[in-house]
């Protein structure tokens, strides 16, 4: 994709991953619109960056994905790039008495949100890219986070699918496979062990110049080549 000069979605833009992604763009001379649910933490980031547009939009609700898109639509039509980026991750066992419950909220934001928002905002003329973020934890799972490891397992899936479909339409499909990074996923604290994000948006950066359309970074980068044999040990030492 080209680095400037996009008008780019970003879903979760305010805050980790997303963040990272949204200063960067902003420095590479692009206007960024980013979503979440919290309209604190969106105006903060819009307070400290000149030039950032932000949407209040609960992305596991169908009826606000239909609404984000009316809104670009209306306000936003050379929107070109789509970073579905936003996701939750849910550390539960399949015994607890909310694990169901959890898992349907984890589906409806890590699966059912982008997909839809992906089949609604392809129709947009102006687009020609679309990031997914997945994880490292697409190829092989923490059994700590079931629901969330097989979220991202679907939705690597469903990008290679959609890169395949999409490209008779001209749209580029990019995939962000990031390791475990240091960030506020599934509560403060538990990643505060894990890189910071600046080191894996710096190392992407690198890689969306030279053209590439699946990024990894460290502990991705070496999931994303092995065969099987090697990910069943990775994933006797995840899960001991
Ligand atoms: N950090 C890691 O170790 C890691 C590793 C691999 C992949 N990833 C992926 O990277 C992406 C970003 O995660 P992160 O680590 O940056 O975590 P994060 O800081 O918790 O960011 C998640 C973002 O998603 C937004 N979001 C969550 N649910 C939403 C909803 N229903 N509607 C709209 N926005 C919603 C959140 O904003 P609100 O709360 O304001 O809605 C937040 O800005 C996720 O897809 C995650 O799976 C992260």
């Amino acid at each position: 994709m080209q680095l400037s000069n996009n008008k780019i979605l970003i879903t979760g833009g305010a805050s980790g991953i997303g963040l990272g992604l949204t200063e960067r763009f902003i420095k590479e001379g692009n206007t960024v619109i980013i979503c979440g649910r919290r309209e604190s933490v969106l105006k903060e980031v819009a307070d400290k960056h000149a030039g950032i547009i932000i949407k209040v939009c609960d992305l596991s609700v169908e009826a606000e994905r239909v609404a984000l898109l009316k809104w670009v639509e209306a306000e936003h039509s050379d929107l070109n790039v789509l970073v579905n980026n936003a996701g939750i991750q849910n550390w539960m066992n399949i015994t607890d008495a909310d694990f169901f419950e959890r898992a349907k909220t984890e589906i409806a934001t890590n699966i059912e949100a982008p997909i839809h928002l992906i089949s609604l905002f392809v129709g947009l003329p102006a687009l020609k890219t679309i990031i997914n973020v997945t994880s490292g934890l697409s190829f092989v799972p923490f059994a700590k986070v079931p629901v969330y490891s097989a979220s991202k397992a679907f939705f690597h899936s469903y990008t290679h699918s959609i890169r395949y479909l999409l490209k008779d339409k001209g749209i580029e499909v990019i995939e962000c496979i990031p390791p475990a990074l240091n960030t506020d996923l599934g509560g403060k604290g538990l990643h505060d062990s894990a890189p910071p994000v600046s080191e894996f948006i710096a190392s992407i950066f690198e890689q969306l110049a030279d053209g590439k359309n699946e990024l990894t970074f460290g502990f991705s980068e070496v999931r994303a080549k092995v065969g099987a044999e090697e990910l069943r040990e990775v994933f006797n030492r995840l899960n001991p």
